[in-house]
């Protein structure tokens, strides 16, 4: 944890942003996996880290902008807790190192709420993603879960994306020592990029890398030799060479900060010609983007940037054709990157998702684009220094895609379709940096995985 005053700072600055009511932050509680008392790995939530820190199930907190106080609402263990889970520190103990001075038992959290709606306050909560929060805040509130994401508070979202987007120095150092752990889960995932290898026994290794440094993985690892698909949770082939492997994993550290890298490896370490060529082509564009970042560009110009460096890369190769700004302008390129460049990253791997990807990534001056690919862009408003985004440029050959496209003849006079036929078993590439926007530019955080073909090349398989 940080020290109590970092988080009695959040609840400061969160306060100017009100003159009046009081901001409900849940935490999470367990969920159960296959029968009640089998919970899986508790996750609290980001929102309550943020501001109370305490990484427990079942608390809720309050920010009173009218008091100036903060409570926290929770439980000291029963005898059964402590005989079944050990000892623990008191509730009150706990909301110290936060910097709390106030707690109430959880069950007088609804008793709290009604007192403060009879006398006509403001609740702001936050948009709720777990059933079970869904229905507590039903049951608190008496909004029905159905309609609990449209009446939450906008000024409450948009104060905390305010306060979340610039990342402080102890997050930075947090964000820089997950990215090392990241780093080694990398490593190890293109050392063991051999034929014959089970994709599941690299998965599992590397999410060992992820447990053994204190957290879990920031999200379910994706790691195929169909790398084309874009989320591919399925590990279940055996490693072949002359495929790639496309790896893309990150850890969570002890305070809930995330990593995320993508890597694509030879299997057996040696790329191909036809694998070399459209390589480079997704590191110059990561390179493009990586040098493009800086404060006052938006990252939907960097986006669109590292569009047009794949369009550049892919007319060269005569699998697209004709003026490379008109295509990316048409949006050509997409049938071989219909994804976004990256995402803001923190305490969440996509950070803030649950407050809403149009206010995290956008904002009056930035509109989302709804052009195919680039309207997958999270992240697109101006860059400011402290900010920590993802830069993932790839390129894919889906042959669903590619059909459905050849069948409607579609952007034809950009795309050479004949030649893009060629490549319907070629997979896919992508190449993933965590990146923190400086005062003059951009920095890596943690250190950089092996990206360069020549450093790819000598840890490829080599385990
Ligand atoms: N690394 C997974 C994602 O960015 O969606
Ligand atoms: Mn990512």
């Amino acid at each position: 944890m940080f020290n109590s005053e970092v988080y009695k700072r959040r609840r400061t600055e969160l306060r100017k942003s009100f003159k009046s009511g009081l901001a409900l932050i849940l935490g999470n509680s367990e969920a159960s996996m296959n029968y009640p008392s089998n919970t899986y790995h508790f996750r609290q939530d980001s929102n309550f880290l943020y501001f109370f820190g305490l990484d427990f199930p079942d608390l809720a907190g309050i920010v009173d902008f009218e008091t100036g106080n903060d409570i926290l609402f929770g439980d000291d263990l029963t005898i059964d807790d402590i005989i079944w889970m050990g000892d623990q520190p008191s509730i009150r103990d706990r909301a110290l190192l936060v910097g709390v001075e106030n707690t109430r038992p959880q069950a007088k959290l609804a008793e709290y709420l009604a007192e403060a709606i009879k006398k006509g306050r403001q609740i702001h909560f936050l948009p709720p993603y777990r059933g079970e929060n869904k229905m507590y805040l039903e049951s608190l509130l008496g909004i029905p879960a159905a309609k609990a994401k449209e009446n939450a508070s906008n000024q409450l979202i948009r104060a905390i994306i305010a306060l979340r987007s610039i990342k402080d120095s102890g997050e930075i150092a947090e964000l820089d020592k997950i990215a090392n752990v990241g780093y080694e889960m990398h490593v190890k995932a293109m050392r063991m990029a051999r034929e014959g290898r089970w994709e599941q026994t690299i998965a599992g290794t590397i999410e060992g890398i992820a447990l053994a440094n204190g957290g879990m993985t920031s999200f379910p690892v994706i790691l195929s030799q169909n790398g084309q698909i874009l989320h591919n949770h399925d590990h279940s082939q055996t490693l072949k060479n002359g495929r790639l492997m496309l790896c893309d994993a990150g850890a969570e550290s002890i305070m809930r900060y995330a990593s995320d890298h993508t890597r694509t490896s030879p299997v057996g370490g040696k790329f191909t010609t036809r694998q070399r060529e459209i390589y480079e082509i997704v590191l110059n564009a990561n390179n493009g983007a990586m040098n493009a970042t800086k404060p006052g560009i938006t990252y939907q110009e960097v986006h669109l940037l590292a569009a047009r460096v794949i369009a550049q890369g892919l007319t060269d190769l005569g699998i697209m054709k004709g003026n490379v700004d008109e295509a990316v302008k048409a949006g050509a390129h997409a049938l071989f990157f219909p994804h976004g460049l990256g995402h803001m990253i923190g305490l969440d791997v996509h950070d803030m998702e649950d407050l809403g990807q149009s206010l995290v990534g956008y904002d009056d001056e930035t509109q989302p684009m709804d052009q195919f690919g680039t309207a997958s862009l999270r992240m697109g408003r101006k860059l400011q220094p402290g900010f920590a985004i993802t830069n993932e440029p790839g390129l894919y050959f889906i042959p669903a895609l590619i059909d459905m496209w050849k069948k409607d003849n579609k952007l034809s006079q950009f795309i050479n379709y004949n030649v893009v036929e060629t490549y319907k078993d070629f997979g896919g590439i992508r190449l993933e940096d965590m990146l923190l926007v400086t005062d003059d530019g951009c920095r890596i955080l943690g250190k950089r995985p092996p990206i360069s073909i020549a450093e790819v090349e000598s840890n490829a398989g080599t385990e």
